[in-house]
């Protein structure tokens, strides 16, 4: 059977936003710019995304589009050696376990969503209230493993349709509801009483905050709201075709995802200011301050329900793509079908995710490092193994295949652009080269204690 493709580039579009925008753009990001500076972090983060995020987008895409396979097979590909199949199938592992913690923890989303629905949230007036309510929920062992099975089986669900029945429908209908809620979300938040002075929190740089550890926060947000270091875009981008354009198929996407960042946390810090809390409150944001503010506005039933919804959307969209490389990987390598790919992946994240999902309640005392299973599992993903992973598709690149290689494979279905901006060129030939490799080195260094 051929393999899948991306009907169009808005397809691929779709699905790698879909990929990029998830919990870490409106659940963390609200809370890092807050606590870092706000404009100023804003800043930061940008030049992070043009020095890092970008380059590595389409190192990583590269390496799909020019092989059509999975990550394993492309790395080696492309690498030429059999080492290289190594970095390969370590991205499509860290993707495989990404996907059964992420799923845990979007779990109390789901759950949050429900509450919501049923007009629970509602009831909660004071953050004491909130917090006694959040607690008894998280030490509940059947609610996290529940709402884990359920959103587990909602992926799978679309992951069993295929690349474009069931990744890239799913992303055509869940994106754009993703930004009418933003949108309406947003509105409310500015035209509440008092939301105007969230968005002078947001607009009002402070400098002082911008600490060496605000700058590698910054840095390692920018790899993981990219879905980078994984696996994920080497699998989106392996479904492309050589006749699309590589630069302006991922810049839409970052340029989506950094949307969703920043208005989610217009969103956040609007509707926040409104009843008078500093979004400060770090990652119990969402589930301490933010049912509290939806019980004192007006129309805050709706409000919470569209917002829990949003975040809930955001997620699955993401989650369906840590799953696919390892997907990709068992059709691709062993000639799997789809279906028995979809589910033994599934069933093998569900599997995997069950300690993350009693992390908060029966496993909460069992602890290594002093971190609980959850937290072992994400810091090990996002402070190891995606700098890693990044680290290798880009030195793979730009120093195993060489910028003229590269840049070579770039300017097919790109000819026009690169003749129109010769600079382009030189901004990859640097940032593939020089600046990504060096500031992820430098963000893996600290992330593993050198520094300090
Ligand atoms: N990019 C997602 C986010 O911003 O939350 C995170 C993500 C994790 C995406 C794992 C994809 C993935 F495989």
């Amino acid at each position: 059977m051929a393999r899948a493709t991306w009907s169009s580039k808005l397809g691929f579009i779709f699905a790698a936003a879909g990929s990029a925008v998830g919990l870490a753009n409106i659940w963390r990001f609200p809370y890092i710019a807050g606590n870092y500076g706000g404009a100023a972090f804003i800043l930061v983060y940008l030049l992070c995304l043009a020095l890092i995020g970008f380059p590595v987008f389409i190192a990583e895409v590269l390496i799909g589009r020019s092989t059509h396979t999975s990550p394993s097979g492309a790395f080696q590909r492309i690498g030429r050696t059999p080492f290289w199949a190594f970095p390969g199938k370590l991205v499509i592992l860290t993707g495989f376990l990404v996907s059964s913690f992420y799923s845990a923890v979007a779990a109390w989303i789901l759950g949050y969503l429900v509450e919501a629905v049923m007009g629970s949230l509602s009831t909660l007036t004071s953050p004491e209230q909130a917090i006694a309510y959040h607690a008894a929920l998280m030490g509940n062992p059947l609610w996290g493993l529940g709402f884990h099975l359920m959103f587990m089986t909602l992926s799978v669900a679309v992951l069993l349709s295929g690349v474009r029945q069931g990744i890239e429908r799913g992303n055509k209908i869940m994106m754009p509801m993703l930004y009418a809620i933003l949108l309406i979300l947003v509105v409310k938040g500015l035209t509440l009483p008092g939301g105007m002075e969230g968005l002078n929190f947001l607009l009002t740089p402070d400098w002082s905050a911008i600490t060496p550890v605000a700058i590698l926060i910054a840095l390692g947000q920018s790899f993981f709201t990219l879905s980078l270091g994984q696996g994920t875009m080497v699998t989106y981008g392996s479904y492309m075709s050589v006749r699309e354009n590589v630069v302006t198929s991922c810049l839409p996407v970052v340029l989506m995802d950094t949307g969703v960042s920043i208005f989610a946390s217009l969103a956040v810090f609007t509707i926040a200011f409104s009843a008078g809390i500093k979004p400060d409150s770090g990652p119990g944001l969402i589930f301490h301050t933010l049912p509290v503010v939806f019980s004192s506005i007006t129309g805050g039933y709706f409000v919470a329900v569209l917002f829990f919804l949003l975040v809930f959307l955001a997620a699955i969209t993401s989650q369906i793509s840590a799953m696919e490389p390892t997907i990709a990987y068992l059709m691709d390598e062993y000639k799997w079908t789809r279906k028995s790919a979809a589910l033994v992946c599934g069933l093998g994240a569900l599997l995997l995710g069950i300690p993350s999902a009693l992390s908060t309640s029966w496993l909460k005392d069992y602890t290594l490092f002093d971190l609980n299973f959850l937290d072992l599992m994400s810091d090990l993903t996002t402070s190891i193994m995606i700098p890693v992973g990044g680290f290798l598709a880009v030195v793979l690149v730009a120093w195993k295949w060489g910028i003229p290689n590269a840049l070579k494979s770039l300017r097919e279905g790109s000819e026009a652009l690169f003749a129109e901006r010769p600079w382009i060129a030189d901004y990859f030939w640097f940032t593939l080269k020089y600046s990504a490799p060096v500031l992820i080195l430098f963000v893996f260094l600290n992330a593993i204690g050198i520094f300090y």
